[in-house]
């Protein structure tokens, strides 16, 4: 039987590199598409030997990234030019996630890609005040419009972020709370790679063209999570505060002109609404198997990296 090409935009990402990792461990080849200044290093200890080289906002490099031969059978979109990750590396990432995302969409539906797994934002079809939440539904339109089959799925709140100071922060008996008392939907960018490969590989013709919520089975405050800590280490954790409640006060005015920090609080301001948590956990639970319980989630995670 052939192996089933899947072509991941943004392998080079922290979630993207999870996906590669997932989409082998099932068996799939991995095509990465990375740009000419991606660190590879990553990916190549993989094992990936397949590479493409394009860039989301340059649509003739697209094109030829998805009419690469042997075809892929799907494309998974985790790339993001608003994240910490891009923020560092080089290229313009200001049109990534709107152009950018467009420039995919036309090229994958004129190359004949039978699926496109798009990594989108929970509730991000309410988030108009956070450009780059509310482009992904620009996104999951435009594939819709275009009739390019896709599955989208919206994940909730990495437990992991692009620079993870989470497992230092719990080694000292803390776990950093963004918004005390705010329940949100949490996600191990694992769990959510494994359901990206499922996606791209498993879950029948008949479930796409829809949006998914990715969450663990119950909403989490951060006091939650460091309860979950508490449990699965067998040590104190305590939820700590990361932004004096002043912040919320003092900030707004002086971000006007700083549009990477005005967009990030605007995610703040979002999210303390309580609207990040997932509507409907039965899709998730109907393609990918039962939720996984905060203490799972942060189980699983404290084994990776090294914490029990
Ligand atoms: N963090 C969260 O809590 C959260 C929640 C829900 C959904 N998500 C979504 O999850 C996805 C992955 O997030 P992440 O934090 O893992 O991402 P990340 O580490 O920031 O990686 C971003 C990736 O996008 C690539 N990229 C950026 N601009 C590009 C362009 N113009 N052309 C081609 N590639 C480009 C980067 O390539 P280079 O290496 O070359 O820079 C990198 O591989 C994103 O779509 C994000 O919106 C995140």
């Amino acid at each position: 039987m052939e192996t089933t090409i899947v072509t991941v935009v943004g392998a080079s990402g922290t979630l993207g590199s999870h996906i590669v990792e997932a989409l082998l461990e099932r068996g799939a080849r991995v095509r990465a598409m990375v740009r000419a200044t991606s660190d590879r290093t990553k990916l190549e200890a993989l094992g990936v030997t397949d590479f493409v080289v394009a860039d989301l906002n340059d649509p003739a490099s697209l094109q030829r990234a998805m009419t690469a031969e042997p075809r892929a059978r799907a494309v998974i979109a985790s790339a993001a030019g608003f994240s910490a990750h891009s923020a560092r590396t080089k290229g313009d990432n200001s049109r990534t996630d709107t152009e950018g995302y467009r420039n995919l969409v036309d090229a994958t539906k004129s190359a004949g890609v039978a699926r496109v797994v798009l990594i989108s934002i929970l509730e991000c079809d309410k988030a108009i005040e956070v450009p780059h939440f509310y482009q992904k539904f620009q996104t999951e339109k435009y594939l819709a419009e275009k009739r390019q089959p896709y599955l989208s799925l919206r994940a909730g709140a990495f437990l992991d972020r692009a620079k993870d100071i989470v497992p230092d922060r719990v080694r000292k008996g803390c776990f950093p709370d963004i918004l005390p008392g705010v329940p949100m939907a949490l996600v191990y960018s694992r769990d959510l790679a494994r359901y990206a490969a499922q996606a791209a590989l498993d879950v029948p013709a008949s479930a796409l063209n829809q949006s998914v919520d990715i969450g663990c089975d119950t909403p989490a405050t951060g006091a939650m999570v460091a309860a979950a800590f508490t449990r699965v280490l067998g040590r104190p954790v305590v939820a700590k505060r990361v932004f004096p409640r002043i912040f919320f006060t003092v900030m707004p005015p002086l971000v006007r002109f700083m549009p990477r920090l005005r967009d990030s609080l605007a995610v703040v301001a979002w999210l303390r609404k309580g609207g990040y948590v997932s509507r409907d956990t039965q899709k998730q639970k109907t393609l990918f198997g039962e939720l996984p319980t905060i203490e799972e989630t942060v189980a699983r995670y404290c084994q990776d990296k090294g914490l029990v």
